[in-house]
């Protein structure tokens, strides 16, 4: 899916041949490894980077289902570790001018065409605090080894939406990507990706087994991994952000706190404010999708103007059947 197969290498491609596949929502094939969804160059890259990628006992990483706002929670923790070297939110940040996607990448991306001699370069990514920022879909299972360590002190926040936005987000995303490979395609009809995403057929999917291996690490070692919901966030913006820096390390002083630090950030990374810069209006990422196709409407509940009552039941059905016993509402 998205091409690229070229960077395959063979040990890949043998791999890839003995997987389970189904229909991918943007292009090709989705290949199922340890139970979750993966396009074949981002499992050849998940593959390399769980052998290879060495943790450092400062770093963070970002971990979210695929639209459940990763671009913000990019953006938020760039701002947030990045106090000491930017303190104008207004006029000189990266923000304002780069993509989030481009200040932190997706760690497991910088694997994809590695063999096993090679090591990409992760310095450029190393904050004036020291502390590197990474961000990653996958799942828990499929983490680095050195992150899942038992002695690793690398901090994982992990971000979820409810299913039904997240579906439809999803949806117009893979919808707009197509048109952006070959505008003679014609894009996937909802019925047709609901179904998929119902059987667990989706990027990184299924999104419960996602979150559920997630939560529960985050219920065993609440100090390493931090659980928040894009509706959270939404709903109160600063307790959320004041709760995340502290998680993160860097928490606010009381003087930043008085000075409107926190408004500040939080206003920065708003979709109404990163959706209208020019950079995001107008740049694409190298390889990749239009910046503009991270923004959309930003919004809690737009699947009502999507989804029928049916498919709204069966979705909730699904959902509390997989978080029964678990404490976790949508
Ligand atoms: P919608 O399609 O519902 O509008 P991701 O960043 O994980 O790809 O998720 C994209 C979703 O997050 C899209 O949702 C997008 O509009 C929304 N989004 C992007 N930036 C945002 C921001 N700064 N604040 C809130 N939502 C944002």
């Amino acid at each position: 899916e998205g091409g690229g197969r070229g960077l395959l290498t063979q040990e890949s491609k043998d791999l890839l041949a003995s997987l389970p596949r189904d229909k991918g929502w943007i292009l090709g094939h989705l290949h199922q490894y340890q139970g979750f969804w993966f396009p074949s160059t981002q499992l050849q890259g998940v593959l390399a980077c769980k052998r290879r990628f060495q943790a450092h006992h400062n770093d963070l990483l970002l971990v979210t289902t695929p639209k459940s706002g990763t671009t913000w929670l990019k953006a938020l923790a760039f701002a947030i570790v990045n106090r000491v070297r930017y303190t104008n939110y207004t006029t000189q940040h990266p923000l304002l001018t780069t993509n989030p996607h481009e200040l932190v990448p997706f760690l497991d991306r910088e694997y994809i065409g590695i063999n096993d001699h090679q090591s990409p370069d992760l310095t450029r990514f190393v904050s004036p605090v020291d502390c590197r920022l990474f961000s990653t879909h996958v799942p828990y299972v499929l983490l680095p080894e050195s992150v899942k360590e038992s002695t690793s002190k690398c901090k994982l926040v992990y971000l979820c939406r409810n299913p039904k936005d997240t579906l439809i987000s999803l949806w117009k995303f893979a919808n707009k990507l197509r048109q952006q490979i070959d505008n003679t395609l014609e894009p996937n009809s909802l019925e047709e990706v609901f179904e998929s995403f119902c059987r667990g057929v989706s990027l990184f999917g299924p999104i419960w087994d996602h979150v559920l291996g997630y939560w529960k690490e985050s219920l065993e070692r609440p100090e390493r991994v931090y659980f928040l919901k894009y509706e959270e966030i939404k709903k109160e913006p600063k307790i959320n952000l004041k709760r995340l820096a502290e998680f993160l390390g860097y928490p606010f002083s009381m003087e930043e706190e008085s000075e409107g630090v926190v408004e500040e950030i939080i206003r920065l990374c708003s979709f109404k404010n990163l959706s209208n810069l020019e950079v995001n209006k107008t740049g694409k990422l190298p390889l990749g999708p239009e910046n503009n196709f991270f923004f959309r409407r930003g919004e809690v509940g737009d699947y009502v103007n999507y989804l029928t009552p049916e498919m709204i039941k069966r979705l909730d059905q699904i959902t509390s059947e997989k978080y029964q016993g678990f404490r976790l509402k949508f």
